[in-house]
Formats: structure tokens, sequence, C-alpha cells
């Protein structure tokens, strides 16, 4: 007898349904499963009859075929456990095929028949809404992100068990919409009112944040750039619904969603070590998974001790960095994951850290610190639109009276403003301007003179000056300005490498 449900591979952050088709014939007992399934998915026949046999049903004595399609898509992993017994059952008259045909299901199965909570459930309920599936069934741990997706009627199983018996349910419900994104800020994210002076470094986290404008900052040991890099996601505004769930679909592809938790409460701020791999960082692995700049998608990225990367790892974010998305290239089939981060980096200037400091002498060898400087490549600076020497910290500033700073909430009502002007007026933020708009306000009178001084003076290369204009741009949106004045270039001068 033939039977058939659907299934989920992850590709990339996207899911593709699968089609499982069990066939239970008479002949010498055996369970193959065919349709490119790699070993851990051949693994699969083990705990598909350990568990069936745990919860007391019957593991038919004859001959099974499962085949999984599209054939030429990779299965890897255990999600298909549940969906092969839930097939396999309804092959062998356990189950009547006519609820499974039409439904999506999920997850591992222990040996003792328990369903454990898989990866990717969120991807997989996206790809099961669009094919208009009648309902999905995953494991409980997976159900608050699996409700993530509107008008899909979601249906939890601890065990085999309990999954037959979620098929066998009448249609529940529509499960209500998805709570609202909290609009308030990232709760979690420390202030910066706590950064006493250092109003330059403040104003760049601004900017950064108003136009996503990626940032390095450059100063001596405890002038507090790492305090300031970690500052900058409690600027960001709010991030919509779309954007959530982008983000928590990248989240569930590397199994990263918490499994109490739905929809990603905050914008991600990533801050990986320098010593991170390349594969870590960018995604990889044979089976893709999301790396560091993917779960950064849509929230921050910190560098911190930029130099201290690998050089290769930092020029594989070039791409990424240019065009908001990572491709690796796959011998099946090449996978995109999404990589829109801000970017907050933070170095030395040399490798004692004190070159430029009023008080302290630099004790690095001439030609060291051209050097250090020197492995964070010029294609990733050139994406770099914000850079900011940070001056130790005055002693005054410190031991002072404390002065109260303009805190985050403040800030971020500005850059919330800002955002508004840049959606309305090019629908892109300000870092990502190119094209006509840039060539017009290159040849704005009230911006071309300087310009062009600056250009000849500080002997600027064509991009340099196209990054000067586009933080000139967000400067004015920050003030509200329509036009590009002189005086907001002139204020972006101020954030240029030297
Ligand atoms: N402007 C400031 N206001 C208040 N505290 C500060 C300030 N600058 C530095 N600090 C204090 O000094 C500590 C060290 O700062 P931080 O680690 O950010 O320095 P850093 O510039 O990243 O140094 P390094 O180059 O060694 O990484 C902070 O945790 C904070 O307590
Ligand atoms: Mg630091
Ligand atoms: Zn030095």
């Amino acid at each position: 007898m033939l039977a058939s449900t659907f299934t989920a591979a992850l590709v990339g952050v996207s899911a593709e349904l699968v089609h499982v088709e069990a066939d239970v014939s008479h002949g010498l007992p055996g369970f193959t499963i065919v349709g490119l399934p790699d070993a851990s998915v051949r693994e699969s026949r083990d705990r598909v009859r350990s568990a069936i046999r745990s919860v007391g049903l019957d593991f038919p004595p004859h001959r099974i075929t499962v085949n999984l399609s599209p054939a030429d898509l990779r299965k890897a992993g255990s999600s298909f456990d549940l969906p092969i017994a839930v097939a396999v059952l309804a092959a062998s008259g356990q189950l009547s095929p006519a609820l499974t045909a039409r439904a999506v299901v999920l997850g591992e199965l222990a040996l003792d028949g328990r369903a454990l909570p898989c990866r990717g459930v969120l991807p997989a309920t996206l790809a099961s809404r669009a094919a208009d599936m009648d309902l999905v069934v995953v494991p409980r741990g997976n159900v608050p992100e699996a409700r993530l997706v509107p008008g899909v009627d979601v249906r939890g199983a601890s065990t085999l068990t309990e999954a037959l018996r979620a098929l066998q349910q009448g249609s529940e419900p529509t499960p209500l919409p998805p709570a609202a994104i909290p609009g308030g800020a990232q709760v979690d994210a420390p202030d910066v009112a706590d950064v006493q002076g250092q109003a330059l470094a403040r104003r760049a986290l601004e900017i950064a944040a108003a136009g996503h404008h990626n940032l390095l900052f450059t100063g001596p040991p405890g002038a507090g750039k790492s305090m300031l890099a970690r500052r900058l996601p409690g600027l960001l505004p709010p991030w919509t619904f779309e954007e959530a769930l982008e983000a928590t679909a990248v989240h569930s592809a590397a199994g990263l969603v918490p499994p109490e938790g739905g929809l990603l409460p905050l914008r991600p701020f990533r801050a990986p070590h320098h010593t991170v791999s390349t594969a870590a960082l960018v995604g990889g692995g044979s089976q893709p998974r999301p790396g560091e700049i993917s779960l950064a998608h849509h929230g921050v990225l910190l560098l911190d001790e930029l130099p201290e990367f690998e050089r290769r790892t930092l020029d594989v974010l070039r791409q990424p960095l240019e065009d908001g998305v990572v491709h690796l290239a796959r011998a099946t089939r090449s996978v995109t994951f999404p990589a829109g981060f801000l970017l907050v980096a933070a170095m030395n200037p040399c490798p004692c850290g004190y070159r430029g400091h009023p008080r302290r002498a630099c004790r690095c060898r001439p030609g060291d610190a051209e050097r250090y400087a020197s492995r964070v490549s010029g294609p990733l600076l050139d994406r770099i639109d914000l850079v900011v020497q940070v001056p130790p910290v005055e002693v005054e500033a410190l031991t002072g009276p404390r002065v109260t700073a303009e805190g985050s909430e403040a800030i971020r009502a500005r850059v919330i403003a800002a955002r508004h002007q840049q959606a309305g007026r090019q629908g892109r933020v300000n870092s990502r301007l190119v094209g006509a708009p840039l060539d017009a306000l290159r040849r704005d009178p009230r911006v071309s003179g300087l310009l062009a001084q600056a250009m000849t003076r500080l002997d600027l290369s064509a991009r340099a000056a196209d990054r000067l204009l586009r933080v000139a741009r967000t400067i004015a949106d920050l003030g509200g300005s329509t036009g590009v004045e002189r005086s907001h270039l002139a204020e972006a001068l101020q954030f240029r490498p030297c």
C-alpha cells in the first residue's frame, strides 16, 4: 500500500517542501530510503523502527520503501524521522492516508518515541503556507516558532503517538496573529548616557544608526571604543514584523531559536571573537549553516580588535558588505543567506596602542603601525563610511562631577525621524545611495565647492567622496534639512580615515 506526507528541507534560510512517499509491499522484510538522503537521514531507519515499536504500534514486517522527492535536493538532518514514521504507518493501514496527504510533518524521533525539536521550523512553516498545505505538525518545543506564521494550522506533538492524534484532530481555529513587535528600545542594550565626554564618537554612533553607515573606532586602550560600540544597537529604530521574521528565520536555520521563544525580541547584536573561523563568520559547512554575519541580519555586527582577525576572514566580508547577502557555493547547489548587518569595528592605531596618545609614548618600531593597520585591507575600509579617532578619556570626564549626557532614547528618536526621511525620499538608507541622487549631490552648488577643495587637498578618491556625501546626507537628515548644506559636508569631513 502506498501513502504519503510532506516535510521540508532547508536550503539556506528558506525551506523546500519534500514529498515523503512510503510503499509497504509483500516481499522480504527490508527498509530502504531513496531520493538523495545523506547518512543522517539513512540512520533515520533505526530511529523510526524503534520509535514505532516503543509506542506500541506495528512496524510492518514487509518490504518498506520510502522515496523522498524532489530527488535532486539533498536531504540531511534528523527532522525526517517523524514524517517517515507517519508515512510508514499510513502505508501500513495504521492511519488513514487521507489525513497525511496534505500535511507537513517535521521532527526527530528518540528511540522511545519522543518527538524532539529540530532546526528550520519557521522556514518550513513559511513554505507550507506558500504551498497551501492543510496543517503542520511539529515537535511541541517548536510550536511557538511555527505559530509565528499567521494563517497556518500548527499542531504540536511531544511523541509519535501525539503526532498521530494531531493528524486525526479536526481543524483547529486559525491561530492568533503574532504579537506586535515591541515598539520600545533595545531593552537589554546599554545606554549611551553611560559614556562620559567623547562627543565626537557619540555623534558618530548617531549618524551610523541614522544612515546605516558602517563605523570604525580607532584609539588607545581604555579609550572606550568597545564601550561605545556596544551602545550602537540601542540607537537603532524598532524593526518591522517582516524584518523580525527574516532574522528569526536565520536563527531557526542555525538551530538558535530558544524553544520557548517565538520571534526574536530584539535586533541581533553579534560580537564574534577575533579567533573566529571563516566558516563561523560567514557561514559554511556541507549543509551550509548561517554564520555570524547572517545571524546579525537586521542588527549589528561588532568586530572588536579588527586587525587581529585573519586577513583572509576579513576579505570575505567585502561581498556581503556590498550586497547584504552572502553566497556560499556548494557542489550540489549554492545557497544564499541574508547578511544585512550594520558593522561597527574597533582597533588600536598600532600594536602597542599608544600611537598619537597625548600623554604616553608609542613603543612600536618604525613601520609597525603601518603594518598593523594594513592588516585591515583597503577594500574592507572602503565599505566603512565613518572612521572616528577616539581620544583617551579626559581625566576630568571621569573624576569631575558627572555630566548627564543625552541618553539613547532621545538620540533614537532623531534616528527614527531621519530614517523616515530617507524612506520617503529614496526608499533606501543613505549608506546605499548610488547613481543619480548621489550625482546630483556632487554637483549641488551648496556643497560642490567644499567637496572639490577637500578632494584636492586631501587627495580623496571618487569613492571616498561618495562616502562623504552619503554621510553628509545623513547629517542633513538628522538636522531635518531637505538639502545638504556646506555645514553638513564640513561635519562629515571629521569622520574620514586619515
Ligand atoms: N568615556 C568614558 N566614559 C565612562 N567610562 C569609560 C569611558 N571610556 C572608558 N571608560 C571605562 O573604561 C573601560 C574600558 O573601556 P573600553 O574597554 O571600551 O576601552 P577600549 O577603547 O575598547 O580599549 P582596548 O583598546 O583596550 O580594547 C570601560 O569599560 C569603562 O568602564
Ligand atoms: Mg576594546
Ligand atoms: Zn605603538
